[in-house]
């Protein structure tokens, strides 16, 4: 059966440093392409040691970054695979330009209060940004614009990776850009420790 999976599509992971969307990005991928999909990874701290090498924080910098994601999901969904955006993308317009520009777009919206990254604080980037060090830190001394419609929205304050996952995967699922059959193939139904214990073995969790 075709779904609309073989257009492919372009989930586009938005929000604040720290609040996970490298971590569920990451699960989200091993999951998918064990279930036999097509998936690329475009994380904003990897590719601004490329694509974007040398780009900075500035609001014209961010928007060239996130323009360049968006230009290369775009040639990926047009061609079956599952592209998957794990950046800051703070500005609602660039996002929205993006959306537009490849159709197929699903925007995930990592949901967590700034207070929460603060105290977590894993790349110890907030300390920086509260005391001045780092200059323009998103949610601290820039902007943050949070999406008005997500598709999804996960919470990373109160769900684990694998949950917030397990959402996004079934969302795709609904949208019908995945095959549940497919990714029940691969995990058996609803059987989180299953995918749990997979990830384990990967060492991604
Ligand atoms: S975006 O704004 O252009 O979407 P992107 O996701 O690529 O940002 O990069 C964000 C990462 O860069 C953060 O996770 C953090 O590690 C690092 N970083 C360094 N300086 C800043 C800053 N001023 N604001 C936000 N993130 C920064």
């Amino acid at each position: 059966m075709e779904t609309k999976a073989d257009r492919g599509v372009t989930l586009w992971f938005t929000g604040l440093s720290g609040s996970g969307k490298s971590t569920v990005s990451e699960i989200v991928e091993v999951v998918l392409r064990d279930a036999g999909y097509k998936v690329e990874v475009l994380d904003g701290d990897i590719v601004r040691t490329n694509l974007s090498k040398g780009l900075g924080f500035s609001k014209e910098d961010r928007d060239l970054n996130i323009k360049r994601i968006g230009f290369v999901c775009n040639l990926l969904t047009r061609n079956g695979v599952i592209a998957i955006a794990a950046a800051i993308s703070p500005y609602k317009e660039v996002r929205d330009y993006n959306r537009k520009e490849i159709g197929d777009f699903l925007e995930v919206f990592c949901k967590c209060p700034i207070e929460v990254l603060i105290e977590r604080d894993v790349k110890g980037l907030y300390k920086k940004a509260l005391s001045g060090e780092i200059k323009n830190f998103t949610g601290v001394s820039d902007p943050y614009e949070e999406p008005e419609n997500p598709e999804i929205t996960i919470r990373s304050d109160s769900e684990t990776p694998e949950v917030s996952a397990r959402i996004v995967l079934d969302k795709m699922v609904e949208f019908g850009y995945v095959d549940k059959e497919r990714l029940m193939s691969v995990f058996g139904s609803e059987d989180d420790e299953k995918i749990k214990k997979r990830l384990e073995d990967l060492g991604y969790i």
